[in-house]
């Protein structure tokens, strides 16, 4: 009775007293239900009323801190097993790094620097050089010391909230220790997998006949993802810190400052990061942890070189997703022979025939590699490859592995030279071959399954729909029974299967479970941002970078569609708006054009607009006072470099243009400018001096 009255008072009107009794109370109900669920399989509540216990259970916790009991369901390993993982946006994005191949792009990066700031030659930059550990990052929200949130990394923006797993690797501290902690941190590392712990666990998987994991990152990346805490406990992980999102305190002026509070407050941070006072230095720290590499027990695919002074970080900020002041100089391709069983054809979501040879396995730089692109018929016929052959491969980073060259010596007489298909093994029409392009593609379209199945995939696929429990496997059976032929049937499998004479929760591979979460999910991914919704759409040439931008430009699909339709002439104001946006060129143009002129993708594109509520672009910055607006530099800023600026109003969602025209909203004005001011003048446009512009921006 007690704590029912109590459970209805909102968690900020609680006393402590209240507070600590319904605490006790709470762990002894989600310990029961957990029995429940998992010993008994047999759950008296729903999951959504399970959900509603521990929430309260955390805001009770981050309330009052003090009252977390040692017991706490929050920090017990073994939390209930969610649907796939809650997804959570990091307060800070999560970058990735611009790649350095040779001590000259080391050097160029230094010199990009010196531009951007404007710092002369004799004034030293250092950079802190420390390995790039080949795990995945994650990224720790602390708040009053307390580890509240683990995340992965996601799409950058948005990933998945891991916290119960990652509470179970040991070099993550629950709570900070040491002093200088601000009220809330995001810290930034690397989970991963120490190679010894890998052979492990894949002697084990080999023994009970499961799949081994091809290299410690896949291992790693399938333990933290694992939807049982429990399960992540047993594999060994590991973490080094090395970076930070969004903090309430300053960090400290230099990042070997900011390595000694990580290491102060708990964390393990790598032994082999050093300051490098110049080039020379960055090169012979290359070195060292090249030689090193053999010999540490974790993987390592590079050296991260960063910036050390933090304020100049802040300064340099991100291009894109790579921030200005760090770079990964990648370890060379490591190379090795082996012997091509065959040279298969896949059939890719526009039609390309891409020829894969299958390989004899060898294991190459700590993964065992059994297929290498061939990119094309240009390639096969350039290299004579032919299956039989002995061949060199070479493997560098995450990239699909490549054929380098023909061991010829190896070659048997009796081999033939590879006739590349004229026909698509898919679905049988023509694959031709335009001069103007390198690959041969099936004119099949929407008859091909090849091409519609991979569009399908591509749809429900992570940085587009994201719908979980439709793996490949699923759509090809979808797709063979009729039920799945284009993007918009996803959403009314579920009312189809009400009518269905066998539903899918009877049929093989399915139960009640499984099938009732599909539909929850798809219902789910109904809620969709119009980026996401272009990306989804699969036309060549748009990515997510792309499908960002236009999503900036045109707001809603409403006035996309209308402009790509007004834009088909290829001329006239709509195609000029379309071209002219910064980062879309002719080609990505015309491709983006014609798919809305291609009547079935048109027809498709209303009937998901039908099904889907699509969000309008939601402007992230949308306290700048720049946002939206179009600006002009002339002449000399005394605080910041031309580039530096045009950087800051960017990031500030601004535009910086390098004319004066109707469209501009300000003139920044620097030492001796130009005429530009007078044409400002007449056409009324704002003019700002620097220190305007500096209180504009801070
Ligand atoms: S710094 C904004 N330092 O490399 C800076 N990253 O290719 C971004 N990585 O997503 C990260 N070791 O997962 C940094 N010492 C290190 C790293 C490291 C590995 C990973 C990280 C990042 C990826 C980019």
């Amino acid at each position: 009775m007690i704590e029912k009255n109590i459970r209805k008072i909102p968690v900020n009107f609680l006393d402590t007293t209240q507070a600590e009794q319904e605490l006790t109370l709470l762990a002894k109900e989600i310990e029961l239900h957990d029995k429940l669920y998992y010993n008994e399989n047999s759950p008296i509540i729903s999951d959504a009323d399970y959900d509603m216990l521990r929430i309260r259970n955390s805001k009770l916790e981050e309330k009052f801190s003090n009252l977390k009991l040692d017991n706490s369901p929050s920090s017990k390993i073994g939390a209930p097993p969610s649907k796939g993982f809650e997804r959570i946006s990091h307060a800070q994005p999560m970058l990735s790094l611009a790649n350095a191949f040779s001590l000259q792009d080391v050097n160029n990066f230094i010199s990009r620097i010196r531009r951007f700031l404007g710092i002369y030659e004799d004034i030293p930059v250092p950079i802190i050089g420390e390995p790039k550990i080949d795990g995945l990052s994650a990224s720790i929200t602390y708040k009053n010391g307390d580890l509240v949130v683990g995340a992965t990394r996601g799409d950058g923006n948005i990933g998945e909230n891991v916290t119960q797993n990652i509470m179970t690797i040991s070099d993550i501290p629950k709570r900070l220790l040491g002093s200088n902690i601000p009220q809330m941190v995001e810290i930034r590392g690397e989970v991963f997998m120490k190679i010894s712990e890998f052979h492990k666990l894949n002697q084990n998987r080999e023994t009970d006949g499961s799949k081994v994991f091809v290299n410690t990152r896949n291992a790693a990346s399938g333990a933290l993802r694992q939807i049982d805490p429990e399960m992540t406990a047993k594999r060994q992980l590991n973490f080094f810190a090395y970076g930070y999102g969004k903090t309430t305190s300053p960090l400290p002026t230099y990042y070997n400052e900011f390595l000694d509070n990580l290491k102060d407050w708990g964390f393990q941070t790598n032994p082999l990061s050093k300051r490098c006072e110049n080039i020379q230095d960055t090169k012979k720290l290359y070195d060292k942890i090249c030689e090193t590499r053999n010999t540490l027990d974790y993987d390592i695919d590079g050296v991260v070189y960063k910036v050390n002074n933090v304020r100049w970080q802040e300064r340099l900020g991100a291009a894109g997703r790579e921030p200005r002041w760090a770079i990964a100089w990648k370890f060379p391709a490591i190379q090795a022979t082996t012997i091509v069983k065959k040279i298969i054809i896949q059939v890719g979501r526009t039609g390309t025939l891409t020829p894969v040879a299958i390989l004899k396995p060898v294991h190459v730089g700590g993964a065992t590699v059994t297929r290498a692109n061939l990119h094309n018929e240009d390639e096969i016929l350039r290299k004579d490859i032919r299956e039989g052959d002995t061949v060199l491969i070479q493997r560098a980073g995450d990239v699909i592995p490549q054929i380098v060259s023909v061991v010829k010596e190896h070659r048997s007489n009796t081999s033939n030279k590879y006739s590349f298909p004229t026909t698509c093994p898919e679905c049988g029409n023509a694959a031709i071959k335009l001069e103007t392009e390198a690959a041969r593609r099936c004119i099949g379209d929407l008859v091909c399954p090849a091409q519609v199945i991979e569009h399908l995939k591509h749809f429900v696929s992570r940085g587009a729909l994201d719908i979980d429990g439709l793996g490949d496997k699923q759509i090809r059976a979808f797709w063979e029974n009729g039920r799945l032929k284009k993007p918009s049937d996803i959403f009314k499998l579920e009312k189809l299967d009400k009518d269905a004479k066998i539903p899918l929760f009877q049929q093989n591979g399915w139960g009640q479970k499984s099938a009732s979460n599909l539909f929850e999910t798809i219902n789910q991914s109904r809620n969709v941002t119009l980026e996401k919704f272009i990306f989804s759409l699969g036309i060549r040439h748009i990515g997510q970078a792309t499908a960002r931008l236009l999503s900036r430009k045109y707001q809603t699909l409403q006035t996309l569609t209308q402009a790509m339709v007004l834009s088909r002439p290829y001329k006239g104001e709509y195609w000029d708006e379309l071209e002219n946006i910064d980062g879309i060129g002719p080609i990505v143009a015309r491709s983006i054009v014609d798919f809305f002129a291609q009547s079935d993708n048109y027809n498709e594109i209303q009937s998901l607009a039908l099904e889907l509520n699509i969000e309008p672009l939601v402007v992230i910055n949308n306290e700048s006072p720049l946002s939206g607006k179009t600006i002009v530099f002339t002449g000399v800023l005394k605080q910041m470099t031309r580039v530096e600026a045009k950087a800051r109003a960017e990031s500030l969602d601004a535009r910086v243009s390098g004319s004066i025209s109707k469209k501009t909203d300000y003139l920044i004005t620097g030492n001796n400018a130009g005429s530009k001011i007078q044409k400002a003048r007449s056409l009324g446009i704002t003019i700002l001096d620097e220190n305007e512009w500096m209180n504009l921006i801070l």
